[in-house]
């Protein structure tokens, strides 16, 4: 097995915060990047609705609780983790650091933690599932048709991966910022060409949403994949029944950070009601606006089984490699187990059992 060489850095002095790395992951990379890792879709509305609805919902001291001997640990999909901070799906992670998806795994693995790799990373799956020495999950795009899907699906179990989320959220290809040399989706193969757009009433209904996938194509989905799959980008809870009915184990509620349909709420509004419907059916996880532990109590306050962190973990990559996205991630995990210790919840079992938020 060949090791990647990781770049030795060392973590910058002085850093409380995963909003620390922000300030100096904005210093480090071009303006251009820094607006793809950033921005929100359109006028940015759910991107800014995702993190106020975190600062708007409070917490309730509860002293003198014995929380000896607590702890994070979480059980998902048959494994256990120290923590219930996921690293979300992010594209392209070279263009944060030369060391790309390889770093962020190599610190999920060490923060004994998880990671979902992204359909489009800028490094082979299999190369990233060996850095990180623990199979991983995938995170899958539809791929245009039925059989590239199921591909490229096979492909990553076939490298060790062990779950699949199938993100659905975003069917239409959005617009990227334009990659700079040596940096590409190396996972995928060229992308099928539309009908001519030209002659399309409708570039939108009569071209790129023809090779969108439809509910049948999620049931024929689960039906292939003989892993855990998971759907990532539930908003309706009435979207989240059917996800489960068609045999899946789990959604991902999620607004994809504010990228995709600017105007949804922001993902932890909707977070109740969906646990209300598939709650002990499936598992939860949440995504989109978590930037501190205490926002991840919140999450796992209002029903989530666990969360995934988008942006913070990438400003630590981009700051110092696999150190910065290991350093986010025990940040979180020590204010989150603050939070938990001064809320009196020793387990991240009572908090579901109260639901208190
Ligand atoms: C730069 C960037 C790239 C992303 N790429 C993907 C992707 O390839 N696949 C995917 O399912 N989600 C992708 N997402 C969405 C994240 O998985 C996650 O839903 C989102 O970042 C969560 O919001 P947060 O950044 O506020 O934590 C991307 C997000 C960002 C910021």
């Amino acid at each position: 097995m060949t090791l990647p060489q990781l770049t030795m850095q060392s973590v910058p002095q002085g850093i409380q915060t995963a909003a620390d790395y922000r300030l100096l992951a904005q210093q480090q990379l071009s303006a251009e990047v820094w607006r793809y890792l950033e921005n929100g879709a359109a006028r940015g509305l759910t991107l800014r609705a995702n993190t106020q609805a975190f600062d708007n919902s409070t917490l309730m001291a509860r002293p003198l609780v014995n929380v000896k001997g607590g702890h994070t640990r979480v059980q998902l999909l048959g494994q256990q983790f120290e923590h219930p901070l996921i690293l979300a799906p992010l594209a392209y992670q070279r263009l944060f650091h030369v060391d790309g998806e390889q770093a962020s795994a190599i610190a999920a693995n060490a923060q004994s933690g998880q990671m979902v790799v992204s359909s489009l990373a800028s490094q082979s799956l299999e190369q990233i599932i060996e850095a990180a020495g623990q199979p991983l999950w995938f995170q899958l795009y539809w791929q245009g048709d039925r059989a590239r899907t199921l591909h490229l699906a096979r492909r990553a179990l076939s490298a060790g991966y062990s779950a699949v989320m199938f993100t659905i959220d975003a069917p239409v290809k959005q617009a990227v910022m334009s990659l700079p040399d040596g940096i590409s989706a190396v996972n995928l193969e060229s992308a099928l060409p539309l009908p001519g757009l030209l002659s399309l009433q409708s570039m939108v209904f009569d071209g790129w949403m023809t090779q969108a996938p439809d509910w049948d194509d999620l049931a024929w989905l689960r039906d292939q994949l003989d892993v855990p799959l998971l759907v990532k980008g539930i908003m309706h809870p009435d979207d989240a029944v059917r996800v489960v009915a068609i045999g899946c184990d789990g959604v991902v509620v999620s607004n994809h950070g504010g990228r995709v349909l600017d105007g949804v709420p922001a993902s932890l509004h909707v977070l109740p009601d969906i646990v209300q419907q598939v709650a002990g059916k499936a598992i939860v996880l949440f995504d989109s606006g978590i930037r501190s532990g205490s926002d991840a109590f919140k999450a796992m306050a209002a029903g989530a089984d666990a969360v995934m962190i988008g942006r913070p973990y990438v400003w630590g990559l981009s700051v110092c490699g696999a150190l910065g996205v290991a350093h986010v991630l025990r940040l979180m995990r020590d204010e989150l187990e603050m939070t938990m210790a001064l809320s009196g919840i020793a387990e991240l079992a009572d908090l579901k059992a109260r639901l208190h938020i």
